[in-house]
């Protein structure tokens, strides 16, 4: 079954290249139907713009409330949908709290990609966290979205070590490297029809280890 998905970003969009990558080259079985920015001018839009995937900008500064945003932004992905109800919408470096007048419509169908291994160090720098904490091992987590900050349930997971000379730059970097990885692999085990629940709502892969070692 051929996913749809609408990806939200607000920077670089590395995450979004790495699954128009894996779309090009059929290693991902997705038509991306909208990139949505909340920020204008952001790589990640030049990135879709060059795959040919439309582009939307939707500034939270225009809304009075976060609900007020998250209802236009609502109306934008569903509008770009063929089947609303059956896509994904995957959060590529979305530096929004997204509240349930969005998540709601979207029941265990929003995907998040975050830094760390989760629940370790969620929130903004995660990598900066890892470092100071002092941690050896870290890497990055993609889990459905609910509510709370990096809170939902995980998805599958990637470690990276730590080395002794890393600083915040070099430890994203391949940090990264895992989330290239991460992300289109979980989209395409959606798309395989792999996710299921267990009794107490944890995501499930049939077939596959969601667990990478760097
Ligand atoms: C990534 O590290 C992602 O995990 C975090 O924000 C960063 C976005 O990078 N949520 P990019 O925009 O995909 O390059």
């Amino acid at each position: 079954m051929s996913l749809e998905l609408v990806v939200l970003v607000s920077g670089s969009g590395t995450n979004l290249q790495a699954i128009l990558d894996a779309v090009a080259q059929g290693t991902l079985d997705a038509s991306l139907r909208l990139v949505v920015s909340n920020v204008a001018g952001v790589k990640a839009l030049a990135r879709a713009e060059a795959a040919s995937v439309a582009t939307c900008v939707l500034s939270h500064k225009q809304f009075g409330s976060r609900q007020q945003f998250d209802a236009a932004l609502l109306e934008v992905v569903r509008g770009a949908c063929a089947e609303p109800d059956r896509a994904i919408v995957v959060l590529a470096g979305f530096m929004r709290i997204l509240t349930p007048t969005f998540l709601d419509a979207f029941p265990r169908r929003v995907v998040n990609i975050h830094p760390s291994l989760l629940p370790a160090f969620p929130g903004v720098d995660a990598q900066l966290q890892a470092l100071q904490k002092g941690v050896r091992i870290t890497g990055c987590t993609a889990h459905l979205v609910d509510a709370g900050t990096d809170t939902g349930p995980i998805l599958a997971q990637a470690a990276v070590p730590v080395l002794d000379d890393d600083d915040r730059d070099r430890l994203a970097a391949r940090i990264l490297v895992q989330e290239h990885r991460l992300l289109p692999s979980v989209l395409q085990w959606i798309a395989e029809d792999r996710l299921r629940f267990d009794e107490q709502g944890r995501p499930r892969f049939s077939g596959v280890v969601p667990a990478f070692l760097a």
